[in-house]
C-alpha cells in the first residue's frame, strides 16, 4: 500500500456515490479516476426562464454521496446548482451528503467591516446547511474562520504542500516567499517554512470596494533574491501585478507566483502575458479555459488530494495526514498528476475509449 492509496483503484468501494454539477466536471472526472469509481448520472440544466432543473438518475437511497461543485464562474449559477442538487439528494433519501466545494465563492465577504454590509460567506454556509448537506469538504478557504460559519463538520484541505513541493523540485536558489498582504502573512509564513526560505510581506491597502488595490511597501529583504509570491486566489491579477511592481522596485532577481485558486477573471491573463513573471502556478479547483492557457501558467491537480480525503471520510479514517508535509505523499500526488496527464493524452488519441465516462447527461 502506498502512502495515500494510489495503486488500489476501487479501494473506495462501491458505496461512494460521486456526482458533479456543471462547475468543474473535469476535476470531478479526475477525482473519479483517482478513486476508481464512476461518476454518478444526473441531469442538470437550465430552462429558458433560467430555472435550474436537476434529476438524479441513479438510486441513491442510503448512499454516501459526495457532490463536487466549486462555486466558481458562473458563480451564482454554480451556487444554485449546488443547493438544488443537495436538495435533490436529500429528497432521494441519500444516507449522507458531503458538499465538496474546492473553491468557496464570497469568501472575501467574511466579516462586517463597514456599516450596512452583509456577511455573504456566512449566508452561503447557511444555505448549504439548510439545503441538506451533512458535511463540507473545502480547500484553502479565504479565511479558516469560515469553517465556523457552518454547524456541520467541515474538513478544510490545503494545497500548500502541493505548491511548495513544486518549487522545491525546481531547486530555485536564494528564494524569498512574499505575502501580497498582511492578511495572508501567517499562511505565507507556513509556506516559507516548507521551502526553508525567508518571508517578506507587501503592505497593501484596498481602495474602496472596487477590485483595485493600492500597495504601500515591502517589509523584508528581497534585493537580488528570487521571489515566490503566494496567495489563496488570483482574481483580476491586480494584487499580484502591484506586488510584482513593488518587488521590481526593490530589485528582486526573478518573480514566480502561486495560488490555490486561479480564478483569473479578465484581465488577469493579459496582465500575466505582459508581465515579468517567470511562472504562475495554480491548481485545478477552478477550470482554466483553453483561451486562458499559456506557457507560463502551470496547473497542478488537487484531484488526488480531494479523492484521498473523500476515501478517508467514507471509510471513517483520519484525514490528518493530508495536512502534513509528508514528502512521499506529496510527491506521489505530483507523480499521479503527471502520469494521469499522459494517460489523458493517450485516451484523447483517436480510437481510444475513456475509462471514466463523462457524466451521461447534460451536466453541460
Ligand atoms: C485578498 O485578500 C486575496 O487574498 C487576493 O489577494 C485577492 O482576492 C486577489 O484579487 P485580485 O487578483 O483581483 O487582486
Amino acid at each position: 500500500m502506498t502512502a495515500f492509496g494510489v495503486g488500489e483503484p476501487g479501494r473506495a468501494g462501491e458505496q461512494i456515490s460521486l456526482y458533479t454539477g456543471n462547475a468543474n466536471p473535469a476535476l470531478a472526472r479526475k477525482i473519479a479516476r483517482y478513486l476508481g469509481v464512476p461518476l454518478g448520472r444526473c441531469e442538470v440544466f437550465e430552462f429558458a426562464n433560467e430555472d435550474i432543473f436537476v434529476k438524479i438518475l441513479d438510486n441513491v437511497r442510503e448512499r454516501d454521496v459526495f457532490l463536487i461543485q466549486p462555486t466558481c464562474s458562473p458563480v451564482q449559477k454554480s451556487i444554485m446548482e449546488l443547493l438544488i442538487m443537495i436538495d435533490a439528494f436529500k429528497r432521494a433519501s441519500a444516507g449522507r451528503i458531503t458538499a465538496v466545494v474546492p473553491y468557496y465563492a464570497y469568501g472575501r465577504s467574511d466579516k462586517k467591516d463597514q456599516p450596512r454590509v452583509p456577511i455573504t460567506a456566512r449566508l452561503i454556509a447557511d444555505m448549504i446547511s439548510v439545503a441538506g448537506a451533512d458535511r463540507v469538504l473545502a480547500l484553502d478557504l479565504h479565511q479558516g474562520q469560515i469553517q465556523g460559519f457552518f454547524n456541520i463538520p467541515v474538513d478544510e484541505l490545503t494545497a500548500i504542500h502541493l505548491l511548495s513541493n513544486y518549487f522545491i523540485k525546481k531547486q530555485i536558489q536564494d528564494m524569498v516567499v512574499v505575502s501580497p498582504d498582511l492578511g495572508y502573512a501567517k499562511r505565507a509564513r507556513a509556506f516559507a517554512e516548507l521551502l526553508d526560505a525567508p518571508l517578506a510581506i507587501v503592505e497593501k491597502r484596498r481602495v474602496g470596494n472596487s477590485d483595485r488595490a493600492e500597495l504601500l511597501n515591502v517589509i523584508g529583504e528581497v534585493r537580488g533574491r528570487r521571489a515566490i509570491v503566494v496567495d489563496d486566489e488570483i482574481v483580476t491579477g491586480g494584487t499580484l501585478m502591484e506586488t510584482v511592481r513593488a518587488l521590481q522596485r526593490e530589485g528582486v532577481a526573478e518573480i514566480f507566483a502561486c495560488a490555490t485558486h486561479g480564478v483569473l477573471s479578465d484581465p488577469a491573463v493579459d496582465r500575466f502575458r505582459e508581465s515579468a513573471l517567470e511562472e504562475i502556478v495554480i491548481t485545478d479547483t477552478v477550470p482554466l479555459p483553453p483561451a486562458k492557457q499559456f506557457r507560463r501558467i502551470k496547473v497542478l491537480s488537487v484531484a488526488p488530494l480531494i479523492g484521498e480525503a473523500i476515501s478517508r471520510i467514507h471509510h471513517g479514517e483520519s484525514v490528518g495526514a493530508l495536512f502534513s508535509s509528508e514528502m512521499q505523499l506529496v510527491q506521489e500526488m505530483l507523480l499521479w498528476d503527471e502520469e494521469g496527464a499522459q494517460d489523458e493524452d493517450e485516451r484523447s488519441r483517436p480510437g481510444r475509449e475513456r475509462d471514466i465516462p463523462a457524466p451521461a447527461s447534460p451536466v453541460a
